[in-house]
C-alpha cells in the first residue's frame, strides 16, 4: 500500500511488526487527505528543557525554542519536526506541545535500547542548551475537522499506544478547544511505561487507561468501546494495535480511520528485482518482501535513510538506468522523470535498475 492511497476495507492487509521510532504516516480509509506539507525550513533551535514524562525512565521530552526566544512557525496537531541529531542522523518526532503557543516545541522521546540508534543518541547526547538543526513542522497525520479538513464525522476517539501518545496529546487539547465530542483510549505494557500520565489527568473519564500487565492484550471492543459509522478514529501505536483497530473499523463503512505507524508499511505485491550500484558495481537482489533501501544498507550502511515511509525524502537517488515502480508520495511528476525515486518504498516490477550510489 502506498502513502496516502485511499484503502479500501476490503482489501486492507496485515501490518507491519512493532518498531521502535514514531515515524509519520497516515492513510485515511476516508476521505483521502492532502498531500503532505512540503515546507523547506530549516531552524536551528537550542533544547530549553528535558523532562522525564514516564515513571519508568525511559520517555524524555525536550523542549526546543529559538535562540532569541522568537516566534516559531506554527503548526497543527499530527505534525513533526525532522530532527538532526549530533551524528548527523536524522530522525522525526511528533510535536506534543500545544499548537497555541509558538514560543516553544516540545517532543518525546521513548528510548529503545535495540532500535536504530536515534533515540539512544537523544536520550545519551542531547542536553540542555545544545543547538540542533530542526526541519519543520510537517504534517502527515493531519487532525481534520469541520473547521479544518472539514470531516463531517460528529465524534472522535483517539487510541494510543504507549508512545505513540506524542502526536495525540495535541489532537486532545486542539478537540477540547473545537468542543468536538471525543474520548480516547490510551493502552500500554504498564501504567509506569505510560507517558504523560499525570499531564492526561486533567481530561478526566474521557480517556481510559489499559495496560497490559494488567488486563493483557487489548481487544478492538478495548480499543474502541462504541464503534459506529458517525465515528472519526486516530491512532498512533504499534502495528499489531494498529491492525486490530483497522480490522474493527473497516467493518463500519462510514467511520474513518487516520492513523500514524511507529515503522515503514508492509510491502504489498512486491516482486523481487535487482539493483546495481553504479559507483561501486555491487549487484543486489531484492527480495519481493524487503525493500530496495533495507538491501543496499547490508552492504552500503551510510546510506542515507530517515521515515523509511516515503515521505521525507531523505533516501532520494538517481535512477540512471531501468524503470521504476514509484511508491512514494512526495515527488514531482519532474522528478520522477528527470530520474528522481525514494528507494525505501519504491521498488522495481522486476529486471534492474542502475542507481547513482
Ligand atoms: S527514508 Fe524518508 S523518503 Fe525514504
Amino acid at each position: 500500500m502506498r502513502l496516502m492511497d485511499r484503502v479500501a476495507p476490503p482489501v486492507l492487509t496485515a501490518l507491519d511488526k512493532a518498531m521502535p521510532v514514531v515515524l509519520r504516516l497516515a492513510p485515511l480509509i476516508t476521505p483521502k487527505p492532502p498531500e503532505p506539507e512540503l515546507i523547506d525550513r530549516t531552524l536551528h533551535l537550542v533544547v530549553r528543557s528535558r523532562s522525564v514524562v514516564a515513571a519508568d525512565d525511559n520517555v524524555v521530552s525536550l523542549v526546543f525554542t529559538a535562540p532569541d526566544g522568537g516566534e516559531l512557525p506554527s503548526w497543527r496537531s499530527g505534525a513533526h519536526l525532522d530532527v538532526t541529531l549530533p551524528s548527523g542522523a536524522l530522525r522525526q518526532y511528533s510535536l506534543c506541545g500545544d499548537p497555541r503557543n509558538r514560543s516553544y516545541y516540545r517532543i518525546a522521546v521513548r528510548r529503545i535500547p535495540d532500535g536504530n540508534g536515534g533515540s539512544v543518541e537523544l536520550h545519551d547526547e542531547v542536553r540542555v542548551g545544545d543547538t540542533l538543526q530542526i526541519n519543520g513542522p510537517r504534517n502527515a497525520f493531519p487532525l481534520a475537522t469541520s473547521g479544518h479538513l472539514n470531516t463531517a464525522k460528529r465524534q472522535f476517539h483517539f487510541i494510543a499506544g504507549g508512545i505513540g501518545i506524542t502526536p495525540i496529546l495535541p489532537m486532545l487539547a486542539t478537540a477540547s478547544d473545537l468542543w468536538l465530542p471525543w474520548t480516547m483510549t490510551y493502552v500500554g505494557r504498564s501504567k509506569e511505561s505510560i507517558p504523560f500520565r499525570e499531564e492526561l489527568a486533567r481530561y478526566g473519564d474521557r480517556i481510559t487507561i489499559r495496560t497490559d500487565d494488567e488486563f493483557g492484550l487489548p481487544t478492538a471492543e478495548d480499543l474502541i468501546p462504541e464503534l459506529h459509522s458517525n465515528l472519526a478514529v486516530y491512532c498512533c501505536g504499534p502495528g499489531p494495535m494498529l491492525k486490530v483497530v483497522r480490522d474493527a473499523v473497516a467493518e463500519y463503512p462510514g467511520a474513518e480511520l487516520h492513523f500514524e505507524r511507529f515503522a515503514a508499511p508492509p510491502i504489498e505485491n512486491g516482486v523481487p528485482f535487482d539493483v546495481e550500484l553504479k559507483r561501486s558495481g555491487a549487484v543486489i537482489s531484492v527480495p519481493a518482501d524487503r525493500s530496495a533501501l533495507e538491501t543496499i544498507l547490508a552492504t552500503r550502511p551510510g546510506t542515507a535513510y530517515s521515515c523509511r515511509q516515503g515521505f521525507c525524502g531523505t533516501c532520494k537517488v538517481r535512477v540512471l538506468d531501468g524503470v521504476p515502480d514509484h511508491r512514494d508520495t512526495i515527488l514531482t511528476d519532474q522528478q520522477r522523470a528527470a530520474g528522481d525515486m525514494l528507494i525505501c518504498v519504491s521498488r522495481a516490477e522486476g529486471g534492474r535498475l542502475i542507481l547513482d550510489l
